[in-house]
């Protein structure tokens, strides 16, 4: 295959602030002085990919419009093939970012050019989709394309699903991801009352709706995988780290285990690189100016 990775999904001009602490309603805040970071969910997954080595390709839409140019050049720079990045339809995504002082952030995203990226799009990029062996989506463009992407993979093609922000998801959709990667937040968000507590019981609960496998992101805890075609769920630790910023750590775990299963690791073996990816990643600040090499997480 061409790629090892093809993500479908956001790219993001990201926002961002520093505070002290969050504005409550009403209230307002002085913060840092502005940054503007190439950011997305999709888009971050994509240069994370690239920059550990992996031939990766992305599937996005961007408006005609300075911050579109940013996102593509950030793509560019990491290696990405930008073939498959849209022009036009609406102005750049934007999210607007704050962070605090222990490094966690808060994000609202406006779609803008994202929620534009349309079925007719992937069915369009067939022949994208037919060189992968992962396709890597999350939920930052519309759940129809989302779908679509489901639909249109070629036999033997991964799909793995982080599905953030979390919305309800289809069962076809569910059926596809192999795995399907979530946080705490997103893991109650689809279990709902009667998620449980634990992350094993999560684990429990989302491969009843039909994934083949689930990792859940824990963190500083690392992940815990499951996996129907073997054994216990199994904890994977992550290396201790000072975070800074973990905006987009997520993102560069989730690209780092999707690139390893394409190469043929099982899902513990992917994890165990995914961790130390994450790790590295929110020690530096901003998304993709701090998602590492493989020299960088061999280092580690
Ligand atoms: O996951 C981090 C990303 O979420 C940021 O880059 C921001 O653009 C939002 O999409
Ligand atoms: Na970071």
């Amino acid at each position: 295959s061409r790629h090892d990775l093809l993500v479908v999904g956001s790219a993001n001009a990201d926002l961002v602030v520093g505070v002290d602490r969050r504005p409550g309603p009403g209230e307002t805040v002085l913060g840092s002085d502005l940054v503007v970071h190439p950011g997305g969910k999709g888009a971050n997954q994509a240069v994370a990919a690239a920059r550990l080595g992996a031939r990766t390709a992305l599937l996005a839409r961007v408006g005609d419009d300075a911050h579109g140019r940013l996102l593509r050049a950030s793509q560019q720079e990491a290696g990405v093939d930008t073939g498959g990045v849209l022009v036009g339809g609406a102005p750049t995504g934007v999210a607007l970012i704050t962070v605090d002082p222990s490094g966690d952030n808060s994000i609202v995203v406006s779609p803008g050019a994202n929620a534009r990226l349309t079925p007719g799009d992937i069915r369009a990029a067939a022949p994208l989709l037919a060189t992968a062996r992962v396709v890597s989506v999350q939920l930052e463009i519309p759940l129809d394309t989302v779908a679509e992407t489901a639909r249109s993979l070629a036999p033997g093609t991964r799909l793995v699903l982080n599905p953030s922000p979390p919305a309800p998801l289809p069962d076809e959709v569910l059926a596809a991801c192999d795995p399907l990667v979530v946080n705490e937040h997103e893991a109650r968000f689809i279990l709902g009352e009667g998620a449980g507590s634990t992350p094993e019981s999560w684990a429990r609960g989302l491969t009843a709706l039909g994934p083949r496998s689930v990792v859940i992101t824990l963190g500083a805890d690392g992940a815990l995988v499951s996996d129907t075609r073997g054994g216990d769920p199994v904890r994977v630790p992550s290396p201790r780290v000072d975070a800074v910023d973990t905006t987009g750590a997520g993102d560069a775990f989730t690209a780092a285990l999707a690139w390893r299963l394409g190469l043929g690791e099982d899902l513990a073996e992917a994890a165990g690189y995914a961790v130390r990816v994450g790790a590295a990643a929110v020690t530096k600040e901003g998304a993709q100016a701090s998602f590492p090499t493989a020299e960088e997480v061999a280092a580690l």
